[in-house]
Parts: structure tokens; sequence; C-alpha cells
């Protein structure tokens, strides 16, 4: 049997494709301040101008004080390092999403995935 397509066309020549090119400051929204949101909201932050979003307040308010609410060497480290003026990082945090999500250019959804075995339905 033969193939009546030129095995070739299968592949994609990525030499052609151009790099992405990341030129300016983006605003940028996370959801959820827990590992995962946080270390990347701490790190898009150095470049962009990032919101947090989280449900709990306190969260919000330790996180606008430049305070970590979650245990992490590297988000402690850059965290007081902004709040001593160290570390520039454009990061602040609310509890309202809406607002933060109609702003931004990209939204990061990092919030639980949490499973409810009863009703075999993520929330
Ligand atoms: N931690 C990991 O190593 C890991 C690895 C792979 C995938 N994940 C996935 O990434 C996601 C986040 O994980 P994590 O470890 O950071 O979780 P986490 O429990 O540490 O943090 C989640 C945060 O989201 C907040 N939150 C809950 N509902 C929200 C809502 N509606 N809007 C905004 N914030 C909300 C919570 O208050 C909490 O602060 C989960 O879906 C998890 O399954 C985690």
């Amino acid at each position: 049997m033969t193939l009546n397509f030129d095995p070739t066309e299968l592949f994609v020549d990525t030499s052609a494709t151009s790099a992405i090119v990341i030129d300016r400051s983006y605003k940028i929204a996370v959801a959820g301040t827990g590992y995962v949101g946080l270390s990347l909201a701490v790190l898009l932050a150095q470049h962009n101008q990032v919101i947090a979003v989280d449900i709990i307040p306190e969260k919000v308010e330790k996180l606008n004080n430049c305070i970590s609410p979650v245990q992490d060497e590297y988000i402690e480290k850059y965290l007081s390092e902004a709040r001593s003026g160290k570390r520039r990082l454009d990061l602040r945090a609310t509890t309202d999403g809406t607002a933060a999500y109609a702003d931004a250019d990209l939204i990061v959804v990092a919030a639980p995935t949490n499973y409810d075995p009863k009703q075999n339905f993520f929330d």
C-alpha cells in the first residue's frame, strides 16, 4: 500500500517562525495567591503591572504590605526586598476580580481545582 500524501508534509519548518517579542509591560491579573499564583505574580511583577486576586481579604492585605501569605523562600525574599526598596515589583492585590480581569491583557488562573467526589464534579 502507498501513502496518498508526502510524509514530509507532516513536518513544520520552525526556522521560519519568528520569535515572540515581548517589547512592553503587560497588565496581568493572577487569580489565586497560593504557591502557583504568587510565584508567577512575583516573577511577572518584575517587568509587568500585576494584580493578584484572591477571595481571602487577609491574604490580600498581607500582599499589599509586601508580606507573603505563603511560606516560600523566594516569594518571601522578593517581597521583603520590595518592602525595603531593594527590588522593584509592580504588584498589588485585590479581592475585586471583576475589575482586575476587565482591565487585564492577560489573566493567569491559579485557583484550586477542588473536586467534589459526591457530585463527581469540579468546582
Ligand atoms: N502547588 C503545585 O505544585 C501545583 C502543581 C500543579 C498544579 N497545581 C494547580 O494549580 C492551582 C493552584 O495551586 P496552589 O498550590 O497555588 O493552590 P493554593 O491552595 O495554595 O492557592 C489557591 C489560592 O486561590 C484562592 N482562590 C480560591 N478561589 C478563588 C477565586 N474564585 N478567585 C481568586 N482566588 C481564589 C485561594 O484563597 C488560595 O489563596 C490548583 O488548581 C492546583 O491543582 C498546583
